[in-house]
């Protein structure tokens, strides 16, 4: 009986009531948030995922550069229509290193999540440049700039060190050799590719736009478009058959 008059003195005054649900609702919060001050991270390693070598990091300052975030997504969410049509749904690891992420929220055009190595380069610059060469009906505006423009990068190392500051582990050899590195993976021969290997084991390199004579704006482009998604092998995993 006692306790039931006790209660009755709270819920008679509106400030100590008030003073109770604060406190309420602080330990519930408290319970929640603290624990996340001890985790090192909340993302969970996966297999497979590297931080971005220079050229791709240049190509996704281009892909930000020119708003391509605002028609594209890069976040498969965990339903069965986008997993048939984009791939694995998307992990969280898968964009550890993106500062600051592409997830989005607007798919005017397709999800790009996953476009890596879905279709050649060939297919990129042709699209990139014009559309509707290759899809007529698209509605994506033309880049025809980027194959002209040459990449101009004052001081690679830079972004890579900016990367390093908010977390990306790259070595210092690594950021000391960005612009060789950048320079390497789109302009390939052999002075110059071995200390990319290295660096970069098992990454794609080549003349990503199909014009030897420079490395443009489009090599980087392309380099990241075709290096997203790719870098964890979901065949070796069988989750797919959980979702279905
Ligand atoms: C005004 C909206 C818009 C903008 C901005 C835009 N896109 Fe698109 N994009 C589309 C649409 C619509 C499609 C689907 C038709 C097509 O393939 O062209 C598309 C398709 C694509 C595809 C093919 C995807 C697939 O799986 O078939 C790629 C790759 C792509 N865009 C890359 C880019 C990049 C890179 C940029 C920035 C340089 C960009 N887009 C900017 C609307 C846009």
């Amino acid at each position: 009986m006692s306790l039931m008059n006790k209660h009755g003195i709270i819920e008679r005054n509106s400030m100590l009531l008030l003073i109770g649900i604060l406190i309420a609702v602080a330990i519930g919060g408290l319970v929640e948030i603290v624990p996340l001050f001890y985790l090192k991270s909340t993302i969970e390693k996966v297999e497979g995922v590297r931080p971005y070598t220079p050229l791709e990091l240049a190509g996704r300052n281009i892909y930000v550069r020119e708003g391509c975030y605002l028609c594209h997504s890069q976040m498969i969410r965990p339903m069965r229509d986008e997993i048939e049509r984009y791939g694995h749904y998307s992990l969280a690891a898968e964009s550890m290193y993106d500062h600051p992420f592409q997830w989005g929220s607007k798919r005017t055009g397709p999800d790009l999540a996953r476009v890596g190595n879905k279709y050649s380069d060939l297919w990129h610059t042709s699209h990139l440049t014009d559309p509707r060469s290759v899809v007529p009906e698209s509605v994506m505006p033309g880049y025809p700039f980027l194959a002209k423009k040459e990449l101009n990068v004052p001081d690679m190392s830079a972004d890579l060190k900016v990367n390093r500051f908010v977390g990306v582990p790259y070595t210092d050899e690594q950021i000391a050799n960005a612009k060789a590195d950048l320079l390497a993976q789109a302009n390939p021969d052999d002075d110059n590719i071995d200390g990319f290997e290295e660096r970069y084991p098992d990454v794609a390199y080549r003349d990503f736009d199909g014009n030897p004579d420079k490395v443009t704006e489009m090599d980087a482009l392309v380099a990241y478009l075709q290096m997203l998604g790719t870098l964890v092998d979901f065949s070796i995993y069988d989750d797919k058959a959980d979702l279905r």
